[in-house]
């Protein structure tokens, strides 16, 4: 079984090389705090992590680095949660980085989940203009995706993700390891990522996920092997587009429905659970436009229902049952410019549709969207 492995970010074309390794090994961030592992370069370091992380990892990693007279390490921490993600906690890191002379040659350490890693990057994008970061993920959802490719963020009163920036880390060290203090909400995240990886771009990947045993959650530990080939997966289309022209949308799939899912819940379930959703309810438009291969679409189905079946959610009855505030929520999300919505679909396992003009946005009408949540409500009704 893969243990260790180095997945490249190539962005060597255009103007300058901002190519970086994915470095993905068990115990790896040990051999941080040990010292046994180079950092890039910097004057300085700042971790930046939450009040959870800070606790577990953040001492023990800025006192082995400390320890290695790499330079000045400071620790930054904020309170945890989703409602950090704003514009204020971002002002506060800032500022605490101006109070302590932070120069363009520091280099941040983001030690966290997801909030930590969008407003670390973001902070580093904008701080003087933009310094360096790596990325240190320290749930399943960071480590398969959202350390990977540079988008960063804060959310604002009018929605998600709404002042952020393309802003590349120089590295992005992956432990596996960490995971084993994952409450189970975060293990469906990050699960519900690596199905989709595999759906879009690995065929092989998802016959793998498929033949874990029966009851699979994720919460008994995820293969090691599943969350590389999710990052090489991630890394390959970042890589082709960068900045979301048109192949990077693939990785929205399942998120137009998941998304509207999401908002609608108030946040009350979660991400992922909404994003094995959105993929069964994308996958059944895909299938009634007759462009996702009908035996793949099953297998598709059956692996999701098993997942969602193991992930015990509940509170989904009053969500799916407001049709039209979903659709509200879809159309307000999507991100095209155009009016009507647009979905990445699968056409078998393994690969993405495209249009005769090549692209992988489809349009999809408002009707075929309203028509997956009915099927959603039939498929889910007879798993009860
Ligand atoms: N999580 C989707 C993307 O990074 O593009």
């Amino acid at each position: 079984m893969e243990k260790t492995a180095t997945v490249r970010v190539d962005l060597s074309r255009g103007v300058g090389d901002r190519s970086y390794d994915v470095l993905i090994r068990e115990g790896v961030l040990e051999e941080l705090g040990a010292g046994s592992l180079r950092l890039p370069d910097a004057e300085s370091y700042y971790v930046v992590t939450d009040s959870n992380v800070a606790r577990l990892y953040g001492g023990r990693l800025r006192n082995g680095l400390s320890g290695q007279r790499r330079g000045r390490v400071e620790l930054l921490s904020f309170r945890a949660g989703e409602a950090r993600k704003n514009v204020g906690t971002a002002w506060a890191l800032a500022s605490r980085l101006g109070a302590l002379g932070a120069e363009r040659g520091s280099v941040i350490l983001a030690l966290g989940g997801g909030v930590v890693g969008d407003v670390a990057g973001f902070v580093a994008s904008v701080y003087k203009r933009g310094i360096g970061y790596v990325q240190i993920p320290t749930t399943l959802l960071a480590q398969v995706d959202s350390s990977i490719g540079g988008k960063t963020g804060v959310d604002a009163p009018w929605g998600k993700n709404q002042l952020g920036t393309f802003h590349q880390p120089l590295a992005v060290i992956t432990d596996p390891t960490v995971l084993g203090t994952l409450p189970r909400r975060e293990w469906i995240n990050g699960l519900a990522e690596i199905v989709k990886c595999a759906v879009i771009a690995d065929e092989g990947m998802f016959e793998r996920i498929s033949s874990l045993p029966a009851g699979f959650d994720g919460s008994s530990g995820i293969p090691v092997e599943l969350i590389v080939g999710a990052c090489r997966v991630k890394a390959g289309v970042v890589s082709r587009d960068e900045r979301e022209l048109d192949l990077r949308a693939i990785l929205n799939y399942g998120h137009t429905v998941g998304h509207a899912l999401e908002s609608s819940s108030g946040y009350r379930l979660s991400h992922g659970a909404c994003v094995i959703l959105g993929m069964l309810a994308e996958g059944w438009i895909a299938s009634q436009m007759g462009v996702f291969r009908e035996a793949d679409y099953e297998k598709q189905t059956e692996l999701l229902l098993r997942i969602w079946k193991g992930a015990g959610v509940t509170g989904l009855r009053p969500v799916l049952s407001n049709k039209k505030r979903l659709l509200r929520f879809a159309l307000a999300d999507k991100k095209t410019t155009s009016s009507s919505l647009r979905m990445s679909l699968p056409e078998r396992l393994g690969r993405m549709h495209t249009t005769k003009e090549g692209r992988h946005k489809i349009p999809v009408s408002d009707e075929a969207f309203v028509r997956s949540i009915d099927y959603l409500r039939e498929a889910l009704r007879s798993q009860r």
